[in-house]
């Protein structure tokens, strides 16, 4: 009797031990696979960049070099449909840098992928001096820097681009943009130096669909750009909140989400 009771008991602490381990498993696995599961998802939210590109999109950015005084470095990524295959791009956009930055910052940022696999083609340049740029006398002028970039557009065959411009780039942007408006199908002004060198009456004549983007807490700058920028007859603004001078490092997110849809009304 007594060694049939122990044998129960002994059974049904067997029952009870599998119960919990059972109960308590699914937890302790979980347990286990949240910290990693957190990390995707916050990579996530970094990395996806809406609209999410089609699905089997395979970008990747390739690199050139323009001969010429000075050569020009360059990358460039073009769309391509769900079997690698290149496809004819929506718009072609041409990306410049500022002073602390390369076209490199705009595929590490995801940008040129990101407008690839949107369906337009994205040429960033390295401005001489900067990045694999050499540097080169022969653009201190505005009429010279205006040069260069026509040089670059036409090697390219890039025609009507939409231009993004940020900080520095601006000495390139404005002085392009004063003399040869029709030739560009957008323009995405960031904070760049150079909008006090063209007068109100030759904004005015600007045609040019124009997204002005600064940080809001970009107040030097940012500020004074968006002020003069604002005289373009055709103009959105969108102010980035909490971002600085290189607003779109500060919200790569809200920054590629403006670029698109205001991409999407010109194509
Ligand atoms: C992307 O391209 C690489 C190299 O061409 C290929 O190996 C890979 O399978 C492609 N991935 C997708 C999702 O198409
Ligand atoms: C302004 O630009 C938009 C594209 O962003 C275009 O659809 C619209 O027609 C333009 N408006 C004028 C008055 O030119």
């Amino acid at each position: 009797m007594n060694f049939l009771r122990n044998r129960l008991v002994v059974l049904g602490l067997v029952l009870l031990g599998t119960l919990l381990l059972y109960l308590l498993l699914p937890s302790m696995r979980q347990g286990s696979m949240e910290p990693s599961l957190h990390i995707q998802q916050r990579m996530g939210h970094i990395l996806a960049t809406p609209p999410m590109p089609p699905s089997g999109a395979n970008i990747t950015v390739r690199t050139g070099q323009l001969p010429g005084d000075p050569p020009i470095f360059f990358r460039e990524a073009l769309p391509v449909d769900s079997a690698g295959r290149q496809i004819l791009p929506k718009l072609q956009m041409v990306l410049l840098h500022g002073q602390a930055f390369s076209s490199k910052t705009w595929e590490e940022l995801g940008t040129l992928g990101l407008l690839a696999s949107n369906g337009y083609q994205a040429l960033a340049l390295d401005l001489p001096g900067y990045g694999n740029s050499p540097d080169s006398e022969s653009v201190k002028t505005d009429q010279a820097r205006v040069n260069l970039l026509k040089r670059f557009l036409e090697a390219l065959g890039v025609r009507a681009p939409v231009l993004l411009s940020p900080s520095m780039s601006g000495h390139y942007s404005l002085p392009f943009l004063q003399r040869h408006s029709a030739q560009l199908h957008g323009f995405i002004p960031i904070a760049p130096v150079g909008t006090r060198g063209i007068t109100p009456q030759e904004y005015h004549d600007i045609q040019t669909p124009t997204l002005i983007v600064y940080g809001e807490l970009d107040t030097n700058l940012g500020a004074q750009s968006h002020k003069n920028l604002i005289q373009l007859p055709n103009h959105s603004v969108v102010k980035l909140a909490g971002a600085r001078h290189a607003c779109y490092m500060d919200k790569p997110r809200e920054f590629h989400q403006a670029m698109l849809k205001f991409l999407q009304k010109l194509d």
